[in-house]
């Protein structure tokens, strides 16, 4: 650290905003609702929160204490837990791993710059269904545009993380969470006062167990990983952010929280306009894209420029957190100035995000090898670390913040079992049954 004062987030909430800005993003949006109706509605709900209580968050706890503890970037952390092990070579899969997050990210998050200004200007009124998909079609194939959308976000993204963790990330996150929060309500209160709306809600919340199977599962605890942004970092190194006094299981309860509860939202806010508009739901771009913009048009003008303002906020807090894992560890590692690092890696991201952005096959690529190859070595890295290399009574102390939270301290012998035993065998087993 150079013997420089590190930067924190200042407030406990700006500390919570940041970390769910992380976490709500696309994955609540286009991929939750889907999965929820797909596999059993409310069954499927129940399944989520079960692998996020036991499973995710112990591994979110685990990334926490190793960047609160060490206040260092990821590969500081593990080299400062692990010395002299090979450990820390973790550090290079999470770079890579969020590295080909962000690039990716980044070709969906400029769409929805486009289809903001396109909300604007046209407002996709009177258009039929074809025709949107033919516009997001036309919008996709092109080389230009996608191209000029991605460099926006991208640039926007880079421009909030090179004003470093309080002015820049911890700012945005405390003024556009709560506003991201309004806007999902005001879309849902529209969407479920449409007529025929019952049937989505029906989707959503009927359960049925007998989706529930080795599948179901398996989706839930990926799209738990994906949505609480872990495996690659970034809940890591925001916790090397946090001030001392700042509790581990405080801040990862409120995430996962304010997580679960934004995807059940953007359920609420989707499915039932879908279904009163007679279609059937699919997931994805084509619902964000062809399905939506529509359905929302004739809901009035102001909602589909609601809708992507949505979008484009909570995708960018959570490409912030993937470009700062990058930035802090250059910062950290090899003494370069953030302004000069973040520019860099801007430049990296955009060379690979416009190779995606132009070819499918490599955005697929990335996007299977990220979630089914990096962000699993990386939980079950983090894990093993923490519940292997560090001592019981090392965790406990972080944990506890040196026993001064009883709270903490009553969970903990709970919270010890799941992440040296159950977290790294679920790990295991979902990344073999993904694999196969
Ligand atoms: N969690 C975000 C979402 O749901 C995406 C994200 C941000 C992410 N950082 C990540 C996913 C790190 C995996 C790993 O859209």
């Amino acid at each position: 650290m150079s013997g420089k004062i590190r930067e924190n987030f200042g407030s406990r909430f700006t500390v919570v905003m940041a970390l769910a800005g992380s976490a709500i993003g696309l994955g609540n949006i286009w991929r939750f609702p889907y999965m929820v109706g797909e596999h059993g509605g409310a069954a499927f709900i129940i399944i989520y929160v079960l692998c996020s209580l036991f499973i995710a968050l112990p591994i979110f706890f685990c990334e926490s204490i190793l960047g609160k503890s060490t206040g260092k970037d990821t590969f500081g952390a593990l080299e400062a837990v692990a010395p002299g092990t090979k450990w820390k070579n973790e550090g290079y899969v999470a770079l890579l791993g969020s590295f080909v997050i962000v690039s990716f990210y980044s070709v969906v998050g400029g769409w929805s710059v486009d289809f903001l200004i396109r909300s604007f200007t046209t407002g996709f009124a009177g258009e039929t269904l074809g025709e949107a998909a033919g516009i997001f079609q036309k919008m996709t194939s092109s080389v230009w545009e996608p191209i000029a959308c991605l460099t926006v976000f991208l640039g926007i993204t880079a421009l909030i993380v090179a004003r470093g963790i309080e002015k820049g990330i911890g700012r945005f996150a405390k003024v556009m969470m709560p506003l991201l929060f309004i806007m999902i309500v005001v879309i849902v209160i529209r969407s479920c006062t449409l007529p025929g709306a019952e049937k989505g809600i029906e989707y959503l919340l009927k359960p049925d167990f007998s989706k529930i199977d080795g599948p179901a599962i398996a989706a839930a605890l990926g799209q738990g990983f994906f949505s609480l942004s872990l495996g690659v970092g970034c809940v890591l190194t925001y916790s090397s952010y946090m001030r001392k006094e700042e509790n581990v299981l405080y801040t990862g309860v409120w995430t996962a929280v304010f997580d679960t509860f934004f995807a059940i939202l953007a359920g609420f806010a989707i499915m039932p306009a879908v279904f009163s508009a007679g279609l059937e739901p699919s997931a994805g771009p084509s619902l964000v894209y062809e399905t939506l913009p529509v359905i929302f048009s004739r809901m009035g003008r102001i909602v589909p420029v609601i809708f992507f303002l949505t979008i484009l906020i909570a995708a960018l807090t959570s490409s912030m957190s993937m470009l700062e894992v990058l930035v802090t560890w250059l910062v950290d590692q090899k003494g370069i100035s953030r302004r000069k690092a973040t520019l860099l890696f801007f430049c990296a991201c955009w060379v690979l995000g416009c190779v995606c952005a132009v070819s499918s096959k490599v955005f697929s690529v990335c996007d299977f090898m990220s979630s089914n190859v990096f962000m699993m070595i990386g939980a079950l890295v983090f894990a093993l670390v923490v519940g292997w290399k560090m001592s019981r009574s090392e965790v406990r102390s972080q944990f506890t913040n040196y026993g001064t939270s009883h709270k903490a301290g009553a969970v903990f012998p709970v919270v010890w079992f799941l992440i040296k035993w159950v977290a790294p065998a679920g790990i295991v087993i979902i990344a073999v049954t993904n694999l196969l």
